[in-house]
């Protein structure tokens, strides 16, 4: 039966964000650094994680509670083995309009093919620089960027829509927003610019760190005249634009200085089966222990509906106002994909 559920600042439910691996290829350092997740780093056991089986059943009951969007996170999502499966069974549940997933590309151009036949549409990179020495230093594993490109490329003629994931950091990867903004326009894939989080407990995040979107967007627009444009949706997270004179898209991300907790309609769902209602949480909710203790699917919707019903999050809103909440203990970004 369909019910839909909203939260104590009555935000529907409506998005559904599926960690599938807590692993990764890359470091970044505002994610994974190398020195807190070596070689002896513990990951999830094969049986911690939920398997397919158990996902498309959530999928299923989320789906009844008002969920019609879903995306596939990790870690690196392409790293679980046969993922296209997935995705396949997930495009075959009725109410579910649109299915996205976000990569670090290093392994797109080796699936892009399969995730488009499974039924994906659209796909999103997360690139933060152009350079190869930059984007080595940052995704911790001197990975080149060539490889990403060719995903990108590969995706591209796959027929998958494309969007562009940058996370500008001051002093890092400022330099990149230009080349990064030319290259796509050049290309025709929508890249968005991403003020930087202070997700997790270990990026050392400080607000001198951000570079606001505003600064950005008039960067760009000296260089290439921009125009702004309506939102695709209500609560669409990336401000859109456009260049003057062209249908070529543009997006600017403001978690920091203009926070979009107030339509916020977005559940998370980590590796290990746990529910988070912000990105932000401390701790989820464990569903994978009713799957396995045989609860039935009105049980499991039920405990889903408490917590939505109480969900009260709006970090990102609070931040600015109040510093001691930066200090609190808060999920890792691998865990819930961001
Ligand atoms: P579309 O479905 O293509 O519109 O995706 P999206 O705009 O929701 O963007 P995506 O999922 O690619 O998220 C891009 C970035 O926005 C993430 O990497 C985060 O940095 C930020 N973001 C997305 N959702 C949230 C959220 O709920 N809270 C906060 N604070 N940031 C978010
Ligand atoms: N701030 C903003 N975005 C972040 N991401 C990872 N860490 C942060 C952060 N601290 C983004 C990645 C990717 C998505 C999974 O989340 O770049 O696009
Ligand atoms: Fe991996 Fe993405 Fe985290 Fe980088 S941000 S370490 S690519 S999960
Ligand atoms: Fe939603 Fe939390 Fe992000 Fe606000 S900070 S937009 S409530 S996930």
């Amino acid at each position: 039966a369909y019910t839909k559920v909203w939260d104590r600042l009555s935000r529907p439910l409506r998005d559904l964000r599926i960690s599938v691996t807590d692993k990764c290829n890359f470091r970044c350092r505002y994610c994974m650094p190398e020195e807190l997740f070596g070689t002896d780093y513990k990951f999830l056991d094969r049986n911690q994680l939920l398997s397919f089986q158990e996902i498309i059943r959530l999928v299923h009951l989320f789906a009844d509670l008002g969920v019609e969007k879903i995306r596939i996170t990790g870690g690196e999502p392409l790293l679980r083995p046969n993922l296209p499966q997935l995705i396949q069974h997930i495009n075959q549940v009725q109410s579910i309009r649109d299915i996205s997933l976000t990569t670090n590309g290093s392994l797109l151009a080796k699936y892009a093919g399969e995730l488009k036949e499974a039924g994906l549409k659209r796909i999103t990179v997360s690139l933060d620089s152009l350079d190869d020495e930059r984007f080595g230093q940052m995704n911790g594993k001197g990975f080149r960027v060539g490889p990403v490109l060719q995903g990108i490329d590969e995706a591209a003629r796959a027929g998958l829509q494309i969007k562009i994931n940058m996370v500008v950091q001051n002093g890092i990867n400022e330099q990149d927003i230009l080349p990064m903004a030319r290259y796509f326009r050049e290309k025709g894939h929508i890249v968005r610019f991403i003020e930087f989080m202070d997700v997790g407990n270990s990026n050392g995040w400080r607000l001198n760190h951000v570079v606001p979107s505003k600064k950005i967007v008039e960067l760009i627009h000296r260089e290439m005249p921009l125009e702004p444009l309506e939102p695709n949706y209500v609560g669409e997270v990336a401000s859109r634009y456009r260049y003057l004179g062209s249908n070529q898209e543009i997006g600017f991300i403001s978690s920091v200085t203009q926070a979009f907790c107030s339509t916020c309609t977005r559940a998370r769902l980590s590796a290990e089966g746990s529910l988070y209602t912000c990105l932000f949480g401390a701790h989820g909710t464990d569903l994978r222990t009713l799957l396995r203790e045989g609860v039935d699917d009105d049980g499991i919707k039920e405990h889903i509906m408490t917590v939505w019903k109480h969900r009260v999050d709006r970090y990102s809103e609070v931040r600015l106002s109040n510093t001691l909440e930066l200090n609190k203990k808060k999920v890792e970004m691998f865990h819930i994909g961001g």
